[in-house]
């Protein structure tokens, strides 16, 4: 099998290469993502595999099914940037559900005690013997509230982690999980609630249509004044616009993002040499109480591995006919899906 890699980053070929070669298959690497101009590279490719920021709309599918790919393998987890109701009946849409909720779950936490306990700001001071510990004051977690919204694999991790620090929780998921709620250090909670009651707030839920801009200038004012925001989901659930103005106005008393809207054109990529067009990023990322990553809470060696052997794992399953991780039109995964029919 031949498969056309878009978005490659050095990081991402020792993982494949080694269980690539086994599994019969030849890869091509290419830097560029995957979109409308960039298409033709998978001339001669029975599979391409992309990655968060690849542009795969009905134009990109229907060249791609033109040229005779049959799947689609997404490295990864969300498939926001699928159109896959258009995919339905010409490509199958394979994606990597789990890979290590451990590894999104502890970023999460590296950013809060980051933002926290000022060590972004400690680091750079005693690198320039600064050793004054004017304005950096920082607060305990334990005692406190944290809202989490979205308790799938990622959100219980979280979950666990923040109940390990003394933390309480308030969560909040459209479909809660049994047995999570103890009535006591975890409760499902409305989100009205969980915006009034959280001194911390962390998103774990998908980027849909529903929870597009869940964090807005409506729900950022029904926040506890300090509250501390924490994305590692997907950019688009928060308007970065009104996060700034929340910012500005003190409402907000931190922001840790590790995914922002408007990132495919500059995340994963160097752009130090260049002027930042963004306003609204650029501003964020000056103040002194924001922490941007730029999309990296996936990036441990072992989510690498598990990301390479599924997607291998996946593209041999769909070989054979089925795969438990295709996604389906409606945005289910083949295990989730209770009908089946629609595959
Ligand atoms: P999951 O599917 O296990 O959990 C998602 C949870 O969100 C589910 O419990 C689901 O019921 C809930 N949910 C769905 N719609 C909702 C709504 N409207 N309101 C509230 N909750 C809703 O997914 P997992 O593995 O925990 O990943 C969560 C998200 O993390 C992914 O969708 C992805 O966007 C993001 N992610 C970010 C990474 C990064 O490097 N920054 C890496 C991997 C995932």
């Amino acid at each position: 099998m031949k498969l056309a890699f878009f978005d490659a980053k050095p990081y991402d070929k020792p993982a494949f290469d080694a269980c690539a070669a086994d599994a019969g298959i030849k890869i091509k690497y290419y830097e560029t993502k995957l979109n409308e101009d960039t298409v033709e590279l998978a001339t001669g490719a029975d599979a391409v595999c992309v990655f968060v920021n690849d542009t795969v709309n009905a134009e990109v599918i229907d060249r791609l099914r033109q040229l005779g790919v049959r799947t689609l393998a997404l490295r990864c987890a969300g498939f926001n940037n699928v159109d896959v109701k258009h995919a339905y009946g010409r490509l199958h849409v394979v994606r990597v559900p789990a890979y290590s909720p451990y590894a999104v779950a502890e970023h999460a936490i590296a950013l809060l005690l980051t933002s926290v306990r000022r060590i972004h700001k400690a680091y750079i001071r005693t690198r320039d013997f600064n050793f004054s510990l004017n304005g950096m004051t920082g607060f305990d977690l334990h005692g406190k509230t944290v809202g989490v919204i979205g308790t799938g694999r990622i959100g219980r991790v979280f979950i666990d982690i923040c109940l390990g620090f003394g933390m309480k929780v308030l969560a909040y998921d459209k479909y809660p999980a049994p047995g999570l709620d103890n009535g006591d250090t975890v409760r499902y909670v409305t989100l009205e609630e969980l915006f009034a009651g959280s001194d911390i707030i962390s998103l774990h839920c998908p980027l849909t249509e529903e929870t597009y801009h869940i964090i807005d200038e409506a729900s950022l004012t029904a926040c506890k004044r300090g509250v501390v925001l924490i994305n590692t989901s997907r950019g688009a659930l928060v308007d970065a616009e009104a996060l700034l103005a929340a910012i500005k106005a003190r409402k907000v008393g931190a922001a840790c993002l590790d995914v922002y809207e408007e990132e495919s054109d500059l995340f994963f990529e160097d752009n130090s040499g260049h002027i930042l067009e963004d306003d609204t990023l650029a501003r964020l990322i000056s103040m002194p109480n924001v922490i941007v990553s730029s999309h990296q809470a996936f990036l441990t060696e072992e989510a690498l591995s598990n990301i390479a052997e599924t997607t291998v794992q996946n593209l041999l399953d769909m070989e054979n006919g089925q795969c438990a991780n295709e996604v389906c039109h409606r945005g289910e995964s083949a295990e989730d899906c209770k009908s089946g029919k629609c595959f």
